[in-house]
Order: structure tokens, then C-alpha cells, then sequence
């Protein structure tokens, strides 16, 4: 939460997220005048194109320079030990919401977080489609534009919109969508925009109440989760255990609603008042 002073780590960092997105932004508008596709598999349904790579060398260069004794950890490959062991270390996703973007839909980000001596110190998110610009950095607040955000002040899991996200790996064995079902039926609803670190920037803006994911990577929630903390949320894995850059499991929320979310997923883990799926075949046998 806010208190604390900046330091002048953010404004070099923001300038590298801005330029990153610009680049994004090139590729992304040449591919939609195109029509070209141009994109690869990484796996099953996991998707990787030119800008991811060209953004995340960008990043790479921009961060080894001004800080060579850093380590640096990037999705699409970077693995930089920091000089010193458990030293700094950023986590770099340099394109969060590739189907999206592959795909032409506009909802896509840069995420860059720092931890260090294992905490997780600072984030810096970039939305190029909509110019937002989200930083926070640990005990100095969060902003947006450079206007302190806060999260939402809903105080009931029955009055909140979530967010949540399907993995692409292993997707058949994730039960996601059961806590989709049966949290869509107990609030006003759930959304799946496909970039997990916007997702937790719109719990910082106050824009979501809530957030959950399995098996998401150190590069999509590092930056998210010191905005969703510096905006007065809650970051925490399902059961409330403390949430550490390598959590399989993030839960994340405007901190009024995080017990009774603990509850909802106890119960469901538990298989606990589950409420049916309506049966197609059913619905099929009455249509009119
Ligand atoms: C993905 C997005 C998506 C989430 C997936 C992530 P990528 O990241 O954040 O919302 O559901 O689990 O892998 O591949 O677009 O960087
Ligand atoms: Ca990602
Ligand atoms: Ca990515």
C-alpha cells in the first residue's frame, strides 16, 4: 500500500513497457491490414508469433543494459542468472495474450515485475491498444497513467464480476471450468478476456473484484500481483496459503471478498453444493 516514495526504477522501466508496445502495436496492425495469420505452435493450442520474440528481445536489451547485475527470466526463452545468488531478478512476459493478439482481438499487454531476495518488489503493465499504463512498486502504491488506482470496494461475492483464464497446457485435465460454472451462478459473472496480467490489472483498477487461475507462469502474474497488493488487494493461492512467484494457483481480489471466495472454493474442491450442468441432450429433447 502507499506510503513509501518511488524510486526512479519505474519511470525507465514504464519507458521500456511503452516501447515494447509500440513494437507490438506495428506487428499487430500490419497482421490485421494483412489478414495474415502468422503464428506458430509452441504447443497443443499454445500459440507464439514474430512480436513475442522481437518484443522480448527489446526488453531483454533494454533491461541487461541498465541493470547488467540482474537476472532476467522471459517467456519466450530468456533464462539470466543474476550475478550475485538471490539477487534481483525480472520476469518478463512480452506479450501476454498472444491467442488474442494472433487472432486480431485487441486485449494484450506487456508485464515486467522485479523480485528480489524473493519478494516480489515491482511491476510495470502495458495495455498499447488502450494506452494504460499500470506501475506499482512495493509500499508506494499503485497508479494508472500515473493516477493512483485502488481496488473495488464490493463487499459481497453475490454483487462482484470476476475474472478467470483457461490454460492452454494440459487443458483437458484442468477442472477450471466447474469453478467457472459455479462462481458465474454465484456473482454477476465471470470474465475470460485472455491475458491473465490484464486480468489482475483490472483487480488493481477496481475494474474486477476477483480474479483466479491454475498454472500460471512467474512472467504473467509477477507485475500484476504487486499492482493487485499496492491497490489495497489480496493475492493468495486458493486455500489462502501465502502466494509465492511459483504458486501453481493464484487468487486474487479486492480483499473484501477474499473469504468468502476461500469458502466457495473450499466447497467446491470439496465438491460441496455443486449445482448441476443442464444436460444439451435435455435441453435438445424440449426446444422449441
Ligand atoms: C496466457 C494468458 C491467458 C491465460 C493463459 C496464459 P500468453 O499467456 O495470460 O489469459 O489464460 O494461461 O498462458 O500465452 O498469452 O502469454
Ligand atoms: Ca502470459
Ligand atoms: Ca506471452
Amino acid at each position: 500500500m502507499s506510503g513509501g516514495a518511488r524510486t526512479g526504477l519505474l519511470s525507465s522501466v514504464t519507458a521500456i513497457a511503452r516501447e515494447a508496445g509500440a513494437l507490438l502495436m506495428h506487428y499487430f496492425e500490419k497482421r490485421v491490414s494483412s489478414g495474415d495469420k502468422g503464428y506458430e505452435y509452441k504447443g497443443d493450442v499454445d500459440l507464439v508469433t514474430e512480436a513475442d520474440r522481437a518484443s522480448e528481445k527489446l526488453i531483454v536489451d533494454r533491461l541487461r543494459a541498465a541493470w547488467p547485475e540482474w537476472g532476467i527470466v522471459g517467456e519466450e526463452g530468456t533464462r539470466e542468472e543474476p550475478a550475485a545468488a538471490g539477487g534481483a531478478c525480472w520476469y518478463v512476459d512480452p506479450l501476454d495474450g498472444t491467442t488474442n493478439f494472433a487472432h486480431g482481438y485487441p486485449v494484450f499487454c506487456v508485464s515486467i515485475g522485479l523480485e528480489r531476495e524473493g519478494e516480489l518488489v515491482a511491476g510495470v503493465l502495458y495495455d498499447p491498444t488502450r494506452d494504460e499504463m499500470f506501475a506499482a512498486e512495493r509500499g508506494a502504491g499503485a497508479t494508472l497513467n500515473g493516477k493512483a488506482i485502488h481496488v473495488s470496494t464490493t463487499a459481497q461475492l453475490s454483487e462482484s464480476i470476476l475474472g478467470t483464464g483457461f490454460p492452454s497446457h494440459k487443458r483437458h485435465k484442468n477442472p477450471n471450468i466447474h469453478f467457472y460454472h459455479q462462481l458465474t451462478l454465484r456473482s454477476h459473472g465471470v470474465r475470460r478476456a485472455g491475458s491473465a496480467a490484464l486480468d489482475l490489472a483490472s483487480v488493481a483498477a477496481g475494474r474486477y473484484d476477483g480474479f483466479w487461475e491454475f498454472n500460471l507462469n512467474p512472467w504473467d502474474t509477477s507485475a500484476g500481483v504487486v499492482l493487485v497488493r499496492e491497490a489495497g488487494g489480496q493475492v493468495t493461492r486458493f486455500d489462502g496459503s501465502p502466494f509465492r512467484i511459483d504458486s501453481r494457483e493464484v487468487l486474487a481480489s479486492n480483499a473484501r471478498i477474499h473469504a468468502e471466495l476461500m469458502e466457495n472454493f473450499a466447497a467446491i474442491l470439496a465438491g460441496r453444493g455443486l449445482e448441476a450442468l443442464p444436460s444439451p441432450v435435455e435441453y435438445a429433447k424440449n426446444r422449441k
